[in-house]
Parts: structure tokens; sequence; C-alpha cells
């Protein structure tokens, strides 16, 4: 059995004291519940597929058929696991902080809903959702029934040409304007900022912790493998995150 990792007390005071706190999550958060983060290799029928190339407006325009499957897979892949412990323990952080009425903001680069289903409920989902689709060209909207399509590429009920596409973010694409306004006031106001789980390289997010940091905020990183942002951090947990997180906020609320 491996040791526990070492929560910097540094980190556990910054978080007691905190009036806002801002968190950052990427693929890893979810990867010990099972889904595979981006730069994972894939395996199975997805093995000879980079995922990067699927997920831009010009695969889905080339090949629709191809990156709905795809999509339509991971629907599949996030029916067949639950949040794990790290997913919990976020929404028990966010619980204590609101009790004590202060701020609290998750942003969200998942596309999983698993925040939602761990019971958080300040998401900001900055690269959209699988769980809901739409028509690419009359825009109306789907809920994903978790059950696979029975044709590809799913088809609109309303318009007979329109396709259905996933409600994410594709490479290329801007981000819901709302999400960016939410992750820009949280980055404004929050005195303590934390990245948890992402590689740190797909923008904007990756500017997200200098950005807090520069405007006077408190950066820690959790993540299992130092990133670029490591060299800024006050301080970090190089730790999975369905290991470390519990530990933290077990201290916190304590
Ligand atoms: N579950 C999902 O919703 C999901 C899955 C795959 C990719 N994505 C998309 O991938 C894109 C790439 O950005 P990203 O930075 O989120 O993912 P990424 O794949 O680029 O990076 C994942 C990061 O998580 C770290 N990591 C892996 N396992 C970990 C663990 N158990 N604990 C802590 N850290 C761990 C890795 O070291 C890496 O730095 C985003 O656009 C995102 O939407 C989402």
């Amino acid at each position: 059995m491996g040791s526990l990792p070492a929560i910097p007390d540094s980190m556990v005071e910054s978080l007691r004291s905190s009036e806002h706190l801002c968190v950052l999550t990427g693929a890893g958060v979810s990867a010990e519940s099972g889904l595979r983060t981006f730069r994972d290799a894939l395996t199975g029928m997805w093995a000879k597929y980079d995922p990067m190339s699927l997920a831009t407006p010009e695969a889905f325009e080339r090949d629709p058929d191809l990156v709905t499957r795809w999509y339509d897979f991971r629907v599949g892949e996030g029916g067949k696991h639950t949040p794990n412990p790290g997913h919990h323990a976020l929404a028990r952080l966010e619980e204590w902080m609101t009790a004590r009425d202060r701020g609290f903001t998750l942003l969200t680069q998942n596309v999983d809903g698993f925040h939602q289903d761990a019971g958080s409920r300040e998401v900001v989902e900055l690269h959209g959702t699988i769980r809901t689709w739409r028509c690419a060209r009359c825009s109306t909207g789907y809920t994903h029934s978790g059950r696979p399509f029975d044709a590809y590429p799913p088809r609109c009920e309303r318009c007979p040409d329109g396709v259905l596409r996933p409600n994410v973010v594709w490479f290329g694409e801007m981000l819901p304007e709302e999400a960016i306004e939410r992750a820009h006031d949280a980055i404004a106001s929050c005195d303590v900022f934390i990245s948890i789980g992402t590689s740190g390289v797909v923008q904007p997010a990756s500017s997200f912790g200098e950005a807090a940091g520069a405007r006077g905020a408190k950066v820690f990183e959790i993540n299992l493998e130092p990133t670029p942002l490591t060299a800024r951090a006050d301080a970090s947990i190089h730790a999975p995150s369905g290991l470390a997180l519990p530990l933290l906020v077990d201290r916190v609320t304590a």
C-alpha cells in the first residue's frame, strides 16, 4: 500500500481563512472514477484515434458519424462510473464554505457532470457538457438518454437534415459567454485559487492560476506531476486528487 500524501499546512490555513475560494478542475479529477484523460492512451476501438483530432468542428463537419459515436461512447462510459472521493470532498468543501457565508466557485473543464452528481452546486462548466446535445442546424436542445443512439449521426426531430452534436466546446470554438464571465468574476474576487488535475495547457483555463496569483490570491495545485503552474504555486501536492482532496478537506473542516 502506498503512503498518504503530505498536506502542506499553508494550504490548510489558507483554505480555512479564505473568504472566496476558486477551484479549477480538469480531467485528472475524474481519472480515479475510471474516465480517461485526453493524454492517456485510448483503448479498444478508439485506440487508433487522437481525441484532440475528434474534438473539433472540422472533424464533425468531415465525419459526423465518427465524432457522434465517440461522444456517445463517452456518455456511455460516464454512465458506467460514478464520482470518486475527490469530487465528494469538493462538494463537502463548498458546503462548509457556504455555511459560513464565504464565496466558492468551481470552474471545471470536465464535461462529464460528475461534480454535480457529487453534490457541487456552484459549478461553471467551461467546456460544456456531454449530457445535453443540440441540433447543429436549428439548435433544438436534447437531453441525452444515457443509452446509445439508434443510428449515427443522430438526427434532429424538428429539422430533417439537422445532425445532433454534444453541447461541448470544441478546439477552435468560443467558450460560453456566461461561463467565461463567471470565471473572470471568480478569478477577480478569489483570495485562494486551487488547480486540480489539469495539465494547464488548454487555454484559457491555463492562465487562470497565473491571473489569480498576479492579483494577490494564494495559488495551490494538486496533480500527479508538475505542470506549468507548479513554479508559480505557493504549494503543490503531487498525488492523486481522489486521495489528497479528502485528506485536505478533512483538515480544513475539522
Ligand atoms: N472527464 C472529462 O470530462 C474529460 C475527460 C478527458 C478530457 N477532457 C477534456 O480534456 C481537455 C484537456 O484538459 P485537462 O487539463 O482537463 O486534461 P488533460 O488530459 O490535459 O490533463 C490531465 C491532468 O490530470 C493529471 N492527473 C491525471 N490523473 C490524476 C489524478 N488521479 N489526480 C490528479 N491529477 C491527475 C495529469 O497529470 C494531467 O496533468 C479539456 O478540454 C477537457 O474538457 C474532459
